[in-house]
């Protein structure tokens, strides 16, 4: 058994604001296996980011503590930071760089000599077959293309683990399944990723294992049959609303995101 590369032991994050103290993550604990792809899965308003960044060293948690890839966040925060790639909801890219001088730019940004970014940028737009965007202007791209952009840079440095904030936030359907797939192809590579999503069907296809984050508490991990064997109901959805407790009070953009499927 190979050691866990995402410990979250109680990691919790309150929030100072004019209404009190929010609780944005109350006692977070989880762990991501080697080349696995775990998933929090939750609402707006869960936690999932606040939980994201504190794993990403961006945020520093309230309490408890965490490591990636055996490195500890709060004292050893740059060596967690050299081994994750980190994907924000908000790309940051600029759109009158191409592709290739956005992954150049980044790579300069992170100190990588020029001679391995142009190497690694070759690799990893063949890996994710997007040669042809490399020199297209990016306010020319759509948003399945920003988001794939989004996506290459993020492994620029070759990282063990990936943290992947709503990798498919504001996608249709075609552009999402396409990220989709290159996240699957970033666990081929062997790498080891946790998202967040507030879309069952994302949970559902993609990860192995899921954790249910609600009001800033995890209710439930496991993969999918486990949670529908622990919680009951035909699908993720039933599980979820039964893991949080009968009468969740899901708000309506969670409903929206997550429309019943039957297949
Ligand atoms: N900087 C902040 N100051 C105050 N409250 C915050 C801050 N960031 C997040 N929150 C609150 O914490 C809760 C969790 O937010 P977030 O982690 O962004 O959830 P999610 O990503 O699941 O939508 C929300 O109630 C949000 O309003
Ligand atoms: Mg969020």
């Amino acid at each position: 058994m190979t050691s866990p590369l995402v410990v979250s032991e109680g990691l919790s994050k309150t929030f100072r604001s004019r209404k009190g103290l929010v609780h944005a993550a109350t006692d977070v604990s989880f762990t991501c296996h080697a080349g696995e792809i775990f998933g929090l899965l939750g609402p707006n308003g869960a936690g999932k980011t606040t939980t994201l960044r504190m794993l990403s060293t961006i945020l520093t948690p309230t309490s408890g503590r965490a490591s990636v890839a055996g490195f500890d966040v709060a004292t050893q925060p740059e060596s967690v930071r050299e081994n994750i790639g980190f994907l924000a909801t908000e790309t940051g890219l600029y759109d009158r760089f191409t592709a290739r001088e956005t992954i150049r730019f980044f790579g300069r940004i992170n100190d990588l000599p020029d001679g391995q970014i142009n190497t690694r940028t070759d690799e990893i737009f063949d890996a994710l077959d997007m040669m042809s965007l490399a020199d297209r202007r990016v306010g020319t791209f759509s948003t399945g293309e920003k988001q794939k952009l989004s996506l290459a840079r993020s492994i620029l440095h070759d990282p063990p683990v990936l943290i992947l904030d709503e990798p498919t936030f504001g996608l249709d359907v075609m552009s999402a399944r396409t990220v989709v797939r290159t996240i699957e192809l970033f666990r081929q590579q062997g790498r080891t990723i946790l998202l967040s999503t507030h879309i069952m069907r994302i949970a559902e296809k993609l990860c192995d294992r899921i954790g249910i984050l609600f009001k800033g508490r995890l209710h439930a991990i496991g993969s999918v049959d486990e949670l529908r064997a622990q919680f009951g109901g035909e699908d993720l959805e039933e599980a979820f609303f039964s893991a949080v407790g009968s009468g969740a009070p899901a708000n309506e953009e969670f409903r929206r995101s997550n429309p019943p499927v039957r297949s």
